[in-house]
């Protein structure tokens, strides 16, 4: 054992030796390993993110413990993880960074304290925690231990839940408890390629079940954007995911008693006059809702969230006259928007999120209503439908709703209806609102009659005659209007003005719920 060091400069020479090793030295050595791998070391990827500079280091001198120590020789320094806090943008955050090249980054007893610890720091702080994930789950050599301190995260991250946006980077093969975790957070990002999300490896899964099954089929970044909803942006490569994580911080509050961050406001990216022409003259027809985005949202921008997992519904962070709102808009591109068990799961967990962090809810309704069908109703869609209905009911944030064309059925009461508590509703004249389209309920209402039209020869002109009645009488958005379950029929082109209108009004929106201890919302 070296010599204990005596004066302060031999102990500052000490100290200075002691971080080199633990924090530079530990670095090449995991660079050696990762690089080869098109991967970065856990602090790189840090550097990475935060502004430059910033990083304060948490627990770099911390040592495993344990009866294995003499066997192994001296334990690596931060037991796997790097912790710390930092600025983005300006923004204080919490991180945690796993080292796959220490233990695979699995969780052990010193690393579950120091992320621990950083998490509490977080919450006290009322900062965002952002968790870069690349590791091997619950170490196997620490046994139960290591699943003591799973546990603990996982109830740091339920109570952390609405306090504070979590988000968490997978940028490894990460299992068990690291993809348990994270998903427990807001936001999973993953990197197409190099990031893969499962339960148990492909190994396990063989020895278990017989099965095999590549890495990529069973967790990689592609399976989970767009079939399983795990991920909710898919990176290109490491520097996009960091590039996203910080344009989303740019539209979160640090915490949920924290206005979101102003901006000042943005023109548009197309002019508002171009909404005057989106909806096709044909209701068969359909058109991209991103242009109505273009022409409404702040520089027409959007962060889209989930954006290849449930196409047929758009989720996603915009700016209006400078503030920020959660944009929520049936896509007609796709499958018309009709809502499905996704889309309603994927839009009802971001009006939660924009709940819970005090971000206004815009509302963009075009859907032909639920789908129908065996394969939904055995998935279950009625009762995962109704997470959606749920969501909108519950939120007490200022809820702004527009209705651009087709709102039938369910599809009206659910998409930020009046009903569900929206605080200003606006249709477009070219709104049709009613249980369902005109040819369908015309076939239902007069199948006698047109059976007479047909023997007669005349039954399209008839069927013709009839839809024009129904759409006169029972779809136009006017009959609404009149009830007051939408406040106005604007011009397309005034939409824009009128959000920011509605959006100023309602700035200081207050709407209390009643006493509970938690709501009981269908899971
Ligand atoms: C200890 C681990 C480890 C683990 C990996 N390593 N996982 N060490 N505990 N859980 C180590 C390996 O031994 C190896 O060490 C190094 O990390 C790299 O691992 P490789 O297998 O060589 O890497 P790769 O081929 O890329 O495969 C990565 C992997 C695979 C897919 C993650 O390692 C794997 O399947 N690991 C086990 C996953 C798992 O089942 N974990 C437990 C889940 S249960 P050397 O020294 O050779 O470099 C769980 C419960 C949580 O997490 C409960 C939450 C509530």
């Amino acid at each position: 054992m070296a010599d204990e060091p005596r004066g302060t400069a031999e102990r500052i020479d000490d100290l200075e030796r002691r971080r080199a090793e633990a924090v530079s030295e530990a670095d090449e050595a995991a660079a050696a390993k990762q690089h080869p791998r098109g991967k970065h070391t856990a602090r790189e990827r840090i550097r990475l993110l935060v502004d430059e500079g910033s990083f304060v280091e948490v627990g770099e001198f911390a040592l495993r413990r344990g009866a294995s120590f003499g066997a192994e020789g001296t334990p690596p320094h931060g037991d796997g993880v790097v912790t710390g806090y930092a600025t983005v943008d300006g923004r204080r955050v919490c991180l945690f960074s796993h080292d796959f090249t220490t233990f695979g980054g699995s969780m052990g007893e010193v690393f579950g304290e120091k992320v621990l610890r950083i998490m509490d720091m977080a919450m006290k702080a009322g900062c965002p925690v952002i968790g870069i994930n690349d590791s091997g789950g619950a170490r196997i050599q620490e046994g139960v231990v290591s699943l003591a301190y799973y546990a603990e995260l996982s109830r740091r991250n339920s109570k952390a839940s609405g306090v504070v946006p979590q988000i968490s980077v997978i940028m490894g093969p990460c299992a068990g408890g690291a993809v348990y975790t994270p998903a427990l957070t807001d936001f999973t990002v993953m990197v197409d390629r190099t990031s893969r999300m499962f339960v148990t490896g492909p190994d396990v899964v063989r020895s278990v079940t017989g099965e095999s099954v590549s890495a990529e089929e069973l967790g990689g970044a592609e399976v989970n954007g767009s079939v399983s909803g795990n991920a909710h942006y898919v990176a290109s490569d490491e520097a996009d995911a960091f590039d996203w994580v910080r344009a989303l911080l740019t539209f979160l509050p640090p915490n949920n008693l924290t206005a979101p961050p102003e901006c000042p406001a943005a023109e548009t990216a197309v002019p508002a006059t171009d909404l005057d022409a989106v909806v096709p003259d044909s209701p068969n027809r359909s058109y991209d809702m991103r242009r109505v985005l273009a022409a409404v949202l702040d520089e027409g921008e959007l962060l889209e969230v989930h954006s290849a997992f449930a196409p047929n519904i758009l989720c996603g962070f915009g700016r209006l006259g400078g503030h920020s709102v959660g944009v929520v808009a049936n896509q007609p591109l796709w499958q018309s928007g009709i809502i499905d068990i996704d889309a309603s799961e994927k839009a009802a967990r971001f009006v939660r999120f924009c709940d819970a962090f005090n971000i206004p809810l815009l509302t963009f309704a075009d859907v032909p209503g639920y789908l129908p069908g065996r394969e939904q109703e055995q998935r279950g869609v009625i009762r995962r439908g109704a997470k959606l209905i749920y969501a909108y009911s519950e939120a007490t944030v200022p809820k702004i709703t527009v209705v651009t064309r087709k709102a039938y059925g369910g599809g009206y009461a659910v998409m930020g209806s009046k009903h569900l508590g929206a605080d200003v509703n606006l249709a477009w004249p070219t709104a049709e609102i009613a249980v369902m389209g005109a040819e369908g309920a015309v076939e239902l209402l007069h199948r006698d009659e047109l059976s007479e039209a047909a023997a007669n020869g005349v039954r399209d002109t008839v069927r013709a005659k009839l839809v024009a009645e129904y759409r006169a009488t029972m779809t136009t958005p006017y009959v609404a209007a009149e009830r007051g379950y939408v406040d106005s029929v604007i011009r397309p082109s005034r939409t824009r003005e009128r959000l920011v209108e509605a959006l100023r009004m309602l700035e200081a929106k207050r709407e209390e719920s009643p006493p509970k201890k938690h709501s009981t919302m269908p899971l």
